[in-house]
């Protein structure tokens, strides 16, 4: 940190942002497999939000790692990496006023602790997407499970490479169970209580 001077105390201040914009920045963190259904409910989310006049971004795994993570693969060490970059990349949009929807599967604890201790604690919710293996599987969207089956990918959560259930999510939504609308409104209604 040596001649690196940062100059946070002189820019304008997030809650004068949160004010202009009337709302109160946090992060939602979905958690999930592949498949589970994380970013089609954080989409239609993030839309009903907009709707209401709300400013939300949606940070997505897949439209990261074409990015800034577009170095990384899928070792662990890779996917902490990932996550680290997404939480700083998060923190900056919370600074801004901006709520955030994040849909990782980030499979560990430690990798979620760790987003949570950069984010900070009072602007972090975990989101657990419980929806089971088998049934993320038999949809299989994206034509991955089928290949992670046959070798042809290698480390694919819930196959060759660990998920870690969340003990204590702030919220879990089994989308198995409950429509798109249904899984989609438990999201809105939960996020709309703490933004505003
Ligand atoms: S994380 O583990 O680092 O949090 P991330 O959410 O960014 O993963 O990316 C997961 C997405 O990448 C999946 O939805 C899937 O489309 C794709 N993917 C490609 N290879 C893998 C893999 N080996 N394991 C999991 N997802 C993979």
């Amino acid at each position: 940190m040596d001649n690196i001077h940062p100059i946070f105390d002189r820019i304008v201040s997030r809650s004068e942002k949160e004010q202009l914009l009337n709302q109160k920045a946090k992060v939602f963190w979905l958690t999930g497999l592949s498949g589970s259904g994380k970013s089609t409910i954080g989409e239609k989310v993030e839309r009903l939000l907009f709707n209401e006049g709300y400013l939300v971004q949606i940070i997505d795994g897949d439209n990261i790692r074409s990015g800034i993570c577009n170095n990384l693969g899928f070792s662990l060490d890779d996917r902490a990496e990932n996550i680290r970059r997404i939480a700083e990349v998060s923190k900056l949009f919370v600074n801004c006023g901006i709520v955030c929807i994040n849909s990782f599967v980030s499979p560990t604890k430690e990798i979620r602790q760790k987003a949570q201790q950069i984010i900070g604690e009072d602007d972090f919710y975990e989101v657990y997407i419980s929806t089971s293996l088998a049934e993320c599987e038999s949809r299989d969207v994206k034509g991955l499970y089928a290949k992670a089956r046959s070798g042809e990918i290698k480390n694919f959560t819930g196959i060759d490479s660990p998920y870690e259930i969340p003990h204590n999510p702030s919220l879990e939504i089994d989308t198995e169970n409950y429509s798109v609308e249904e899984s989609s409104l438990q999201l809105y209604t939960f996020i709309k209580d703490k933004i505003t």
